[in-house]
């Protein structure tokens, strides 16, 4: 078992490194009953539910309208070792324990299943198995489906918001990657599982101009960060870990690879998908050496610093998240303007993204002001409520199931103001003129 929950908070490295391990959940779906139940879980985050889930305290409010964002959930590592064979258990990966479904409808249910031929050259780029990379584990699915039911629990059956699962009150929006839509599909089936077996049409937008994830093309961001990125207040977190990553290049083959050492984004990505799927820490088949307890809580804790500081505190990264997600600020700033004009033809929207499209959003939003940002956990979640009370419309926004500090009563027209102020002006050009 590993032992990777609510360690103490240490310093490590050097009196100057800025990175303390974190607390929190990285090996299991379930927070032990002995955690406060919103304990930081990355493999689960907490979310709304019925149990811990509590009105405004104004008299007579009523829930009107409301925009969700998620995060998929478990899945395999979206990156892969030079030679990621070598670093898995024997049984690899397995991911024929549900159907994975792609067909064009009216004709027949056409599913596909990975096979990885003992014959291929290139057996050693991927762990065997029948998993492809980034893909949603059946414990992801199941947590997606548990996530549906408690979002059900309270907007169904605590506050009586949303009647039925019906696509006239619903709009959701996914990612083109097939987690998103099957966590959108765990999500419903557990909000009704009468839906089991039903269509229900999620929308997507062209990969290139995807404003969820997000996938659009901002050269100018780009810029802002590497700049960002090449200053000490960035560097130096590299440099006082430096025996840290030899350590990691050397037992997963990874050292001098860029897309590796210029951040720890890899390792946290392979190492929490997974300890969060019950797998052990890679193991280096040649030389015996594991990836230790400890390093992998390092990694942990410099992610949360990295994600941080990339998306919140470095200079210009309040630039970089409105550039890349004001569009995806616009889109909801639309949602709730058009609610308020009384056109919104839906009574709630969900939006099923990734991490980026979560860090963005608790950014954009002000939350990095009230505490440290962390990386946003698998199945993540942003409740944005509107409440009518005394004929006024305001929004009580919920990040992980608890109100947001500084968002927990503000005026529709206030709300709104904060979204537009996230998306900057003439933002094609903007972006584009560099
Ligand atoms: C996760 O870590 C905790 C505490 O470090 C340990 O008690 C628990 O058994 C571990 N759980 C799993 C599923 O590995
Ligand atoms: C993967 O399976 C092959 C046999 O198909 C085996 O030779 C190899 O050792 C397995 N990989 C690991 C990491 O055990
Ligand atoms: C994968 O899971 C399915 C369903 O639980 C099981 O039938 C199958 O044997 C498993 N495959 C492997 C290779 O473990
Ligand atoms: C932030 O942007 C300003 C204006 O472009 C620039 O002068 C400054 O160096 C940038 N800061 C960092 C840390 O990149
Ligand atoms: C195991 O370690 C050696 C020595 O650092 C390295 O060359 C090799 O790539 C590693 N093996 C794997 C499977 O990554
Ligand atoms: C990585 O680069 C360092 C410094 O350039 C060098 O000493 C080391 O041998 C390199 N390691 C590998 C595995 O290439
Ligand atoms: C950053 O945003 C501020 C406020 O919107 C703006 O005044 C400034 O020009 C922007 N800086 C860069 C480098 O884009």
């Amino acid at each position: 078992m590993l032992n990777l929950a609510l360690l103490a908070l240490v310093h490590l490295a050097s009196a100057t490194n800025p990175i303390s391990t974190p607390n929190g959940v990285y090996n299991s779906s379930t927070t032990p009953s002995s955690f406060p139940w919103n304990t930081y879980n990355y493999c689960n985050a907490p979310h709304v539910n019925a149990e811990h889930y509590n009105r405004p305290s104004v008299e007579g409010a009523e829930l009107v309208y409301m925009n969700v964002m998620f995060r998929h959930h478990k899945r395999t590592p979206d990156n892969l070792y030079p030679n990621e064979n070598g670093l898995n258990p024997a049984a690899g990966w397995n991911c024929s324990n549900f159907i994975q479904f792609n067909y064009g409808g009216g004709t027949a249910h056409v599913n596909h299943q990975v096979v990885i031929p003992p014959s291929h050259p290139f057996l050693t780029q991927i762990w065997n198995g029948t998993c492809d990379q980034g893909t949603l584990t059946q414990e992801g699915l199941e947590d997606a489906i548990k996530h549906g039911r408690d979002f059900w629990s309270v907007y169904h059956d605590t506050v009586g918001f949303l009647p039925t699962v019906n696509p006239k009150d619903l709009y959701i929006r996914t990612s083109v990657s097939d987690r998103t839509y099957q966590v959108a599909g765990g999500l419903l089936y557990g909000m009704n599982p009468a839906y089991a077996g039903e269509a229900f049409t999620v929308y997507t937008q062209p990969t290139n101009i995807d404003s969820l994830v997000p996938d659009y093309d901002c050269p100018l961001a780009d810029n802002l960060r590497n700049a960002y990125q090449s200053v000490p207040a960035w560097t130096d977190h590299l440099n006082a870990n430096a025996a840290l990553q030899a350590r990691l290049g050397e037992t997963t083959g990874t050292s001098n690879l860029s897309a590796w050492t210029s951040w720890y984004d890899h390792y946290f990505d392979t190492f929490t998908s997974r300890t969060c799927a019950g797998h052990p820490l890679p193991c280096n088949a040649t030389t015996g050496a594991c990836v230790s307890e400890q390093d992998a809580a390092t990694v942990f804790a410099i992610g949360d610093f990295e994600y941080n500081y990339i998306w919140h505190s470095a200079q210009n990264a309040s630039n970089y998240t409105a550039l890349t997600f004001g569009v995806m600020f616009s889109e909801l700033a639309v949602n709730f303007k058009s609610f308020q004009a009384g056109s919104e033809r839906y009574k709630a929207r969900l939006y099923v993204g990734h991490d980026g499209s979560m860090i963005r959003l608790a950014s954009g939003l002000g939350l990095g002001k009230i505490a440290t940002l962390r990386w946003p956990a698998l199945g993540s979640e942003m409740a944005m409520e509107v409440w009518k009370a005394n004929g006024k419309n305001f929004v009580r926004v919920m990040h992980e199931g608890t109100p947001v500090q500084t968002l927990s009563w503000v005026p529709l027209t206030d709300f709104i103001s904060l979204l537009e102020s996230q998306v900057p002006p003439d933002l094609y050009n903007t972006c584009m003129d560099v």
